[in-house]
C-alpha cells in the first residue's frame, strides 16, 4: 500500500493584515449580503469577485421555494462574471455571511457577521475550480469571519482529487 497525504495551506489573518485591495473586496462581500434572498434559510451570504480587468462583481445567495433551484453567493457571482466577461480571469473572491435569526433590535451591523470564516460548499468549489483551470491562474479566496479571516491561495487547495475531465 502507498499512502498519500494531502496538505492544505490556510493563512489566518486579522483585518489589519489585509491589503487595502483585500479590505475593499471583503467590504464588498459584506455589502453584498444585504442583497441576498434568504427567506428560507435566513442565512445571508455575500461574495465579491475581483476580475483581472479590475472590476468587482458581487453575488449573493438567491433562494427559492423549490429549494434546489436556489444558488449560493459564490456561484451567483462567478456565473454572472463568466457570462458577462467570458475571457477575463478571476483573481480573488471574498465571502462573508450572517444569519438574520436572533439578531436583537438595533444591533451594530459589524456584529451581524459570523465569528468564524464561511467556506464555499462543494458545488461552488467545483464551479470556481473550472474557471481557475480554464484561466490557468489561481483564484485566491478570502473567507471572512469577525474573529479571523482565512486566505487560501487557490481554489484547487480546497478541492484535492477533484473531478476535472471525462
Ligand atoms: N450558501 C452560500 O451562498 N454560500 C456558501 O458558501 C454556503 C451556503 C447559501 C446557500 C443557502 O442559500 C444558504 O446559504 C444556506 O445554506
Amino acid at each position: 500500500m502507498k499512502e498519500h497525504i494531502i496538505q492544505t495551506r490556510i493563512e489566518e489573518l486579522t483585518p489589519e493584515e489585509l491589503s487595502p485591495q483585500e479590505r475593499e473586496l471583503v467590504n464588498r462581500a459584506k455589502e453584498a449580503t444585504r442583497r441576498s434572498m434568504a427567506d428560507y434559510s435566513k442565512f445571508h451570504v455575500g461574495a465579491a469577485l475581483l476580475l483581472d480587468n479590475g472590476e468587482i462583481i458581487e453575488g449573493s445567495n438567491q433562494e427559492n421555494a423549490a429549494y434546489t433551484s436556489g444558488t449560493c453567493a459564490e456561484r451567483s457571482a462567478c456565473f454572472y462574471a463568466g457570462a458577462r466577461y467570458p475571457d477575463v480571469p478571476f483573481r480573488k473572491l471574498a465571502i462573508a455571511a450572517w444569519t438574520s435569526e436572533g439578531k436583537p433590535e438595533g444591533m451594530d451591523w459589524e456584529y451581524y457577521f459570523q465569528r468564524d470564516p464561511i467556506s464555499p460548499c462543494g458545488l461552488c468549489r467545483q464551479a470556481l475550480l473550472e474557471y481557475e483551470t480554464k484561466s490557468g491562474a489561481p483564484i485566491e479566496l478570502l473567507l471572512y469571519g469577525r474573529d479571523r479571516i482565512y486566505r487560501v491561495r487557490s481554489v484547487a487547495d480546497l478541492l484535492p482529487l477533484c473531478f476535472t475531465e471525462f
